[in-house]
């Protein structure tokens, strides 16, 4: 049982804390902390968590074994840090940094102290994204040949309480959403060589929901083009500034068919596809239970993947090199060159979805 401390209490917070007491077996939260003290009470209270601590208590405590960093992305890279350098596990909310550079520190950290990165997002474990992998890899479309993904709304400030940091660094469009985007990439066609990109910042304010102004210190309109080690050409955009779309999200092309891969930021499908001598698309059957929104199950597979001792899924080095695809996007528009990529994401490990739900297994 791998025993965690949960820092940072906000929206996110809540499917985490319902999956990993009330699903997954695996592990067990005996702490949550939060800069407001009233956060981490109210979910302590909700979830019958048994301590609230800070996270300098959590680090010396030699109960805790992971630190599940749920906080905004400037926190991100520090409190990891801290975290691996106290000797606990780390699993983060997405990005796992604010640069490639700062990634790579913690990763080196975490291989010199023999420790496990996990990183979300970990909606590619859930069934559309698998059932993805699995018809790619059968062969379904053939071999890939390139796709489009289209995230395009007018930001989260309509929605969201705290909304400034969707427009701080670490924020914006791409560092947001596109690592549900990417990371799907990677997961479905392997590693990605290399990026262009032009990027555009269409407003230099937002208001929030309550009528503050939020200065803009990201790009907002983002269009990347990812070419991969298998050769497909992928363009990716992600947009905080478009009011009206009916664009599909996420299409690949391969030599013998095409699929329409569900939202990589749900779990569920639809999968849908058509195979070259097919009229039209039809719906795939999904191939394993997680369809609901199951957040946290990439924690639970780090805890698998630590009593197996092999390197988890949705990992450090995946998260890794998702973060250098998404910066080299945001250095190409910059330098006006393409960019090519050092990183590389594990390999994908591959589960037993016939397992009972939240009791995860290697296949
Ligand atoms: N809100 C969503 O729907 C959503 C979905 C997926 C992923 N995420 C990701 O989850 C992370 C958190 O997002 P959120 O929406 O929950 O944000 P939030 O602002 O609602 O909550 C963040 C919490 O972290 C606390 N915090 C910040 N810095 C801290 C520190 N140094 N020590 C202790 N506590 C600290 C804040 O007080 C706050 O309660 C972000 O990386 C975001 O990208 C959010």
């Amino acid at each position: 049982m791998m025993k965690i401390g949960l820092v940072g209490c906000g929206a996110i917070s809540g499917i985490y804390l319902q999956k990993l007491t009330g699903t997954f077996t695996n592990v067990t939260i005996t702490a949550v902390a939060d800069l407001n003290e009233s956060r981490a009470r109210e979910k302590a209270e909700q979830f019958g968590i048994p301590r609230i601590m800070t996270l300098d208590q959590m680090l010396a405590d030699d109960g805790i074994d992971l630190i599940l960093n749920l906080t905004t992305p400037r926190s991100h890279y520090s409190i990891n840090k801290k975290a691996l350098l106290a000797g606990k596990h780390v699993y983060v909310e997405k990005p796992l940094a604010l640069t490639y550079a700062e990634g790579k520190e913690l990763i080196e950290i975490a291989q010199s102290k023999g420790l496990y990165v996990g990183c979300a997002p970990d909606t590619f474990l859930g069934a559309g994204i698998q059932t993805c992998i699995d018809l790619i890899q059968k062969g379904a479309i053939g071999k890939p040949v390139g796709g489009a993904t289209f995230m395009l709304c007018h930001g989260h400030e309509l929605w969201h309480p705290d909304p400034a940091f969707y427009y701080d660094f670490g924020g914006g469009p791409l560092f947001d959403m596109g690592p549900y985007y990417v990371t799907a990439l990677v997961r479905m066609l392997g590693r990605a060589e290399s990026v262009v990109s032009y990027c555009g910042r269409t407003y230099e304010t937002r208001t929030s929901g309550k009528g503050e102004s939020i200065p803009v210190k990201v790009d907002t309109h983002d269009v990347g083009l990812i070419r991969f080690a298998c050769g497909a050409i992928v363009s990716v955009t992600t947009s905080f500034d478009v009011w009206h779309q009916s664009m599909p999200k996420f299409h690949l092309f391969g030599t013998e068919g095409t699929l329409k891969v569900p939202d990589p930021n749900s779990f569920g499908g639809p999968v849908e596809l058509a195979a070259r001598d097919q009229a039209d698309f039809h719906t795939v059957d999904l191939i394993t239970p997680y369809a609901e929104n199951s957040r946290g199950i990439g924690v639970s597979e780090l805890a698998l993947a630590c009593e197996e001792k092999r390197v988890n899924n949705a990992s450090g080095y995946l998260a890794l090199h998702v973060l250098e695809i998404m910066e080299s996007i945001i250095r190409s528009n910059a330098e006006h060159r393409e960019i090519v990529l050092e990183s590389s994401p594990s390999e994908l490990v591959p589960m037993d979805w016939s397992a009972p739900v939240g009791q995860l297994k290697t296949k």
